[in-house]
């Protein structure tokens, strides 16, 4: 593939979440800090929200990394289980093996780990990736995992993470309950202009150093036009852009150069032969 010809040791725009290529902009850095605060001052239920793409999965993996060995956490990917299957998928994920598969066994574990946890002075954290797709039944047995607490403390912090639709979700009457427990929210917004070109530059960079491979100014805008700052699509038409330079032979990647990347992924065909 094109790696060599720019020096790389590895893909800079792959479309999966790697947080090796983390790069925190304002509003990543904003939604990493209302994390570790909402979960290191136990706040009970926190709310991520953020276009597709954007980058809540990646700051999700990102926090995992930054919590000490003193916080557990469950991370579910996969938030179109059913109850009993998700109440499942929790334990499995902070390391409990379920010995009796029934909703109340599991509960009970759950309950005797969570006390464990604090005897020891530790936290827990699960954390709900796409959780737009709850359904409202699950999300209220998700508000009912939360009751789990002593007098004064929350044994289990709970992150919901989704795209704007959970914000309606969680806004609908039968859920006023879990919506009323949400003490931090926060959305992630697009990247702006400058952002764009520092993100680009950082990924080239974890992944090179691709000394000589330079995206123009007018490269950024048009990505940031197109993109409208949002990581995942900055990645895809990227992606393209450094195939198509290797394929003309130039590591300087210029406005017609995205131009034509842009109207590949739209389907549309160019017949200019330049
Ligand atoms: N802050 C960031 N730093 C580096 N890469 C990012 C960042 N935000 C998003 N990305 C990249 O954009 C793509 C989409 O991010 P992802 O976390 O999967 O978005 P979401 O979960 O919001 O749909 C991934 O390739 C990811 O690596
Ligand atoms: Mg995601």
């Amino acid at each position: 593939m094109y790696l060599e010809f720019y020096g790389l040791k590895e893909n800079p725009f792959n479309v999966t979440s790697d947080p090796n290529f983390l790069y925190l902009s304002h509003t990543h850095k904003e939604a990493l800090d209302h994390l570790l605060y909402g979960i290191n001052h136990r706040k009970g239920f926190i709310e991520i929200t953020g276009e597709i793409g954007a980058g809540k999965t990646t700051i999700c993996r990102a926090l995992l990394n930054q919590l000490g060995s003193k916080t557990k956490t469950s991370f579910i990917l996969n938030s179109n289980l059913p109850e009993i299957q998700l109440l499942e998928a929790i334990l499995n994920d902070f390391g409990i093996a379920p010995e009796r598969r029934s909703k109340g066994a599991f509960l009970r574990q759950l309950n005797r780990f969570l006390l464990e946890q604090l005897s020891r002075g530790n936290n827990a954290v699960l954390i709900i990736d796409e959780a737009q797709n709850l359904r409202s039944s699950t999300l209220e047995a998700v508000r009912l995992l939360s009751n789990i607490e002593t007098e004064k403390e929350k044994l289990l912090q709970i992150v919901l993470v989704g795209q704007p639709q959970l914000r309606n979700k969680l806004n609908s009457p039968e859920l006023l309950q879990l919506r009323q427990r949400i003490s931090v929210r926060f959305h992630i917004r697009a990247l702006e202009r400058n952002e764009v070109q520092q993100y680009i530059e950082h990924r080239l960079n974890v992944a090179g150093p691709a000394g000589g491979t330079t995206f123009t100014p007018g490269a950024i805008d048009h990505i940031y036009q197109y993109s409208r700052g949002v990581p995942r699509i900055i990645n895809v038409v990227c992606d393209k852009a450094l195939l198509l330079g290797f394929v003309r032979g130039t590591r300087s990647i210029e406005h017609d150069l995205i131009r034509k990347c842009i109207e590949e992924l739209e389907g549309q065909f160019d017949l200019d032969i330049t």
